[in-house]
């Protein structure tokens, strides 16, 4: 089977797949560069824009689990709880994959997945400690270089990631409660289209063991990569020392009147 659609044809207007006439700028995540590369399942098909609103709003309901979408640049790139996710074009990997998840598991553990993911390969990619704050931002140092949106649609999951990948200190995001770093400033190559191609294997291996056995195979590096464990957090009204995160991929925290455990939310770090 062919690993990629042409998919202009059939109303995603701007979408480019295997055989798409266009041109390849360099840094171009563009398939005729990234679909060589690709080797399992994630990334087949391979939809990709030069521009979009969202990556989120491009994978149709008829595709399978594996579809990719990616794009240089968004227009209303979207962020967890409302919030926007801003880049400069061609700055950073910016893709969502569509998931099917069996029943028996629980969807919400999906971002710590792809949160293990995003984090193994910032790690491979600055030779720095990456560092997952919980639920799924990925931290070195403290700041993050890498956030992950997952959004149930029907019983499929839309995987969204932004890696923040050669944007300057100036063209990074201010202002913001954790302070935002890229690969380029981290120190690291600005080659995007290995690293979207490393996270796609990645994603690839960490969901194939979340499908079939949960999170218990990555529960030592769940707690190793853990950045909350041990500082005080605030999550909604639950305030306290965070405890670690549970097999079930909740936070415990333990506060003044006994250990709550925390389905989901914003950790601010005092
Ligand atoms: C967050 O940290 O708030 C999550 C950010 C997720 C951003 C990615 S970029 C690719 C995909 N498309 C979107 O609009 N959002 C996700």
């Amino acid at each position: 089977m062919a690993r990629c659609r042409r998919e202009r044809a059939d109303g995603l207007g701007g979408w480019h797949g295997r055989g798409s006439l266009l041109r390849s700028m360099p840094g171009t995540l563009a398939p005729e560069v990234v679909e060589p590369l690709l080797r399992g399942r994630f990334g087949n098909p391979y939809l990709f824009a030069e521009r979009c609103e969202s990556t989120q709003r491009a994978l149709t309901d008829d595709l399978p689990e594996g579809a990719v979408a990616v794009c240089d640049e968004q227009t209303a790139g979207r962020g967890r709880r409302g919030r926007t996710w801003l880049a400069p074009a061609g700055t950073s990997v910016l893709c969502s994959l569509l998931l099917r998840p069996p029943a028996a598991r629980e969807p919400a553990q999906l971002a710590l997945v792809g949160g293990l993911a995003g984090a193994r390969v910032v790690e491979r990619a600055t030779g720095r400690a990456a560092a997952l704050k919980w639920p799924n931002d990925v931290l070195v140092d403290g700041h993050k270089v890498a956030g992950i949106l997952a959004e149930a649609r029907g019983e499929a999951v839309i995987l969204g990631v932004g890696i923040n990948v050669s944007q300057s200190a100036a063209e990074l995001p201010s202002g913001t409660r954790t302070p935002a770093a890229s690969l380029v400033t981290l120190g690291a190559s600005s080659e995007r289209a290995s690293v979207l191609v490393d996270l796609l294997a990645s994603l690839e291996e960490l969901y194939d063991r979340w499908r079939d056995e949960g999170l218990a195979p990555v529960r030592d590096e769940l707690a190793a990569r853990d950045a909350l464990r041990g500082r005080s957090v605030r999550i909604g009204a639950v305030a306290g020392i965070a405890a670690g995160i549970e097999p079930d991929g909740r936070l415990a925290v333990d506060t003044r009147s006994g250990r709550v455990i925390v389905a989901g939310g914003e950790a601010s770090v005092a």
